[in-house]
């Protein structure tokens, strides 16, 4: 916590200008919501595509007014490179959140994918690149390991890309490279594995599974688990995301041009993931005690295990998460179920 604490001292003295791509998204609002709470100006830019406008409207009801007139939000896309030019004006650090996310939306709809994960992203790099900013902090997955089987997944060993979407992350650490070698441009890759909290949207075909089944547990609706359960994830709370990115706008030069694993080197098969939601769930909602999950077949595309040694982020960035996987999921539990509520 020593080098988290360091740097939010130091952007209390300094204002800097960030732009948040994806900011009415999952992790991008989060981004927003810390960055104006210390203070920071930010602009953000989305398309809402996949992000929503009460993403940003919870964010305003949860910083100061003041810090809300420094918010500027570009409604616009990363497809349009004059969209990211605009959106990189006069900007210190761009953290890239924006990306249509999803293994399964990548195969259904590998073309979309593309344009949004592959060439938006060269836009948004080419334009980091002639405002000439000082950091550009991206969106990498842990997808990008693939079919390697090492546990934990260390950096360097990657295997073959297992879907469209994965494909697209890793072209993205690619071009981040090549933009750090011919440009001199500083880039830094936060592989993020299965990030949770609040604002991570419940609906949808293409849904994370956290606040999916959470709805369907609170709304008493079947809730399927693909294969037998013991596939695993390292699921991260969005705090330990959000930290990683300050870290990294403010790493030393020796950081840059990098990737690294964010999450918590720790392993929850799907089955266990289950059981803690229940377990949460059932002292709140009678109904939940008779609730049974409903297996299915494994999912194309799907990782049997991942798990992220953090090691480097550790000793390169001051990396040390503050949540584990139950952490978090108390921590969010009220704005999960709030957010039910809310929708109706
Ligand atoms: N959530 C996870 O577990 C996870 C894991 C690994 C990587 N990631 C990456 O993190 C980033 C943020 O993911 P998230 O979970 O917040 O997803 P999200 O869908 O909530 O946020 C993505 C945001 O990008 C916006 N967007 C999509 N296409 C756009 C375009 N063409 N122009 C402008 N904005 C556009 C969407 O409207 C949305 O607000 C993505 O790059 C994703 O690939 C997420």
């Amino acid at each position: 916590m020593k080098k988290l604490k360091d740097v939010e001292q130091h952007l209390r003295q300094h204002r800097y200008h960030w732009l948040v791509t994806g900011a009415a998204g999952f992790i991008g609002s989060n981004l927003v919501e810390t960055l104006l709470k210390l203070d920071q100006r930010v602009t953000g830019l989305d398309n809402f595509a996949t992000g929503h406008q009460h993403n940003l409207d919870q964010v305003r009801d949860l910083v100061d007014a003041a810090q809300w007139r420094n918010f500027t939000f570009i409604e616009g896309d990363i497809r349009e490179l004059n969209d990211c030019v605009r959106a990189c004006e006069g900007v210190d650090f761009v953290l890239h959140e924006a990306a249509l996310g999803s293994v399964s939306r990548s195969i259904d709809n590998p073309i979309g994918t593309n344009e949004t994960n592959i060439t938006g992203f060269l836009n948004m790099l080419v334009a980091a690149r002639d405002a000439k900013v000082r950091r550009f902090i991206y969106a990498a997955s842990s997808s990008t390991y693939g079919d390697h089987p090492a546990l934990p997944k260390i950096e360097h060993q990657i295997g073959n890309p297992l879907s469209p979407y994965a494909v697209t992350k890793y072209v993205n650490e690619l071009y981040a490279n090549v933009f750090g070698r011919t440009y001199g441009m500083e880039t830094i890759g936060l592989r993020y594995f299965n990030v949770f909290g609040p604002r991570q949207d419940p609906h949808g075909a293409y849904a994370a599974v956290i606040p999916q089944w959470i709805a369907a547990l609170i709304k008493n609706q079947p809730l399927r688990i693909n294969g037998d359960g013991e596939t695993s994830r390292d699921f991260c709370y969005i705090d330990n995301t959000v930290q990683a990115n300050l870290l990294a706008a403010l790493a030393d030069k020796e950081a840059v041009n990098q990737v690294y694993n964010v999450a918590l080197n720790d392993r929850t098969s799907l089955n266990a993931l289950y059981q803690m939601m229940h377990t949460l769930l059932r002292e709140r909602f009678a109904h939940v005690a008779d609730h049974k999950p409903q297996y299915v077949d494994f999912r194309p595309g799907d990782v049997r295990h991942s798990q992220a040694d953090v090691s480097k982020a550790a000793e390169m960035l001051g990396y040390e998460p503050t949540h584990r996987i139950g952490d978090g999921l108390k921590q969010a539990m009220d704005w999960y179920i709030s957010d039910l509520a809310r929708q109706g």
